[in-house]
């Protein structure tokens, strides 16, 4: 089993950081210096991905844009003789093969990745949602993949999660197979404390394999309404062997904003052009507050 593509699902309305994403596509706010989607993009290529579908919607043309060439922008650094900011421009529309298809309704989840149908082929793929960036020494949906390869299935990536906060995330029924490696017995969609399964929620990826689109197109809505993915996975699990990891790292929630604000600082602590100028400005504030 080699997964060599991956699918961005980045259609959701970000409606939880409004008014900043009336316009501007929540995957297209600044992370310290990149966009948001291009640390998920970076996180594919890291773990061997070569061509990446982007589902998007009618108001997300940025994206397309921003991992396209710009002569005329690329000419004036040049010019300029800015050939840091030129070689970090063109990087960014050569990091891998995107593809995009429109989700033109907003269905959900599992209706999103059910337009990647045609782009996958018979192929396994990874899911790396749009607004979960990770921060981690070995790419995580890298550890996805290798678990996938070893067990020949299907695998979602858990953590461990507040039991106060379950009902945000899919809640999943785990058996110990080995350090960080479980079968998955069932899962449930937002579920409240008590209608968990367990403390681990999926944090924003999976590999999949393509007997799940099937099981999408005949899926009826589920939680708010709209198209689950994992009531899909559920399906999907009942009929052949699915795999979990609980993998290492730490997830941000982005399309959320303190999510947002978290991974901005920890990110900013680390950039080589931001990280001791914001620690000495925190420890003054600290002082402060
Ligand atoms: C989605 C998934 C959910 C998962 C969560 C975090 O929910 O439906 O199963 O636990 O992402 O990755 P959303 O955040 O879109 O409500």
């Amino acid at each position: 089993m080699k997964v060599r593509k991956a699918i961005i699902p980045a259609a959701g309305l970000g409606t939880r950081m409004l008014p900043a994403t009336k316009t501007v596509p929540k995957e297209m706010l600044p992370m310290v210096d990149k966009p948001v989607i291009q640390y998920i993009i970076e996180e594919a290529v890291a773990s061997g991905i070569e061509d990446i579908l982007i589902v998007t919607n009618r108001a997300k043309s940025a994206m397309d844009d921003y991992f396209d060439y710009y002569p005329e922008l690329e000419e004036r650094l040049d010019r300029a003789g800015k050939e840091k900011e030129l070689a970090e421009v063109r990087r960014a529309a050569d990091l891998a093969n995107i593809f995009y298809v429109r989700q033109k309704e907003t269905k959900g989840l599992g209706h999103a990745i059910g337009r990647a149908r045609h782009f996958v082929g018979n192929e396994p793929f990874a899911v790396l949602l749009g607004d979960d960036i990770m921060r981690a020494e070995k790419p995580v949906i890298g550890q996805l993949i290798r678990a996938a390869e070893a067990y020949s299935a299907p695998v979602v990536g858990i953590q461990r999660v507040d039991p106060e906060q379950i009902s945000k995330y899919s809640s999943v029924k785990i058996l110990p197979k080995e350090d960080r490696i479980y079968g998955v017995a069932d899962m449930n969609e937002k579920p409240t404390k008590s209608e968990r399964l367990s403390d681990y929620a999926i944090l924003g990826r999976y590999v999949l394999t393509p007997e799940i689109f099937d099981i999408l197109e005949n899926l009826k809505p589920g939680f708010g309404g709209e198209i689950q993915l994992t009531d899909g996975l559920r399906e999907l699990c009942k009929r052949r062997n699915m795999m979990a990891v609980d993998f290492e790292g730490r997830r941000y929630d982005t399309g959320n904003l303190r999510g947002f604000l978290e991974a901005t600082i920890d990110f900013a602590l680390e950039h080589p052009e931001t990280g001791a100028w914001l620690k000495r400005f925190l420890k003054d504030k600290a002082e402060i507050l």
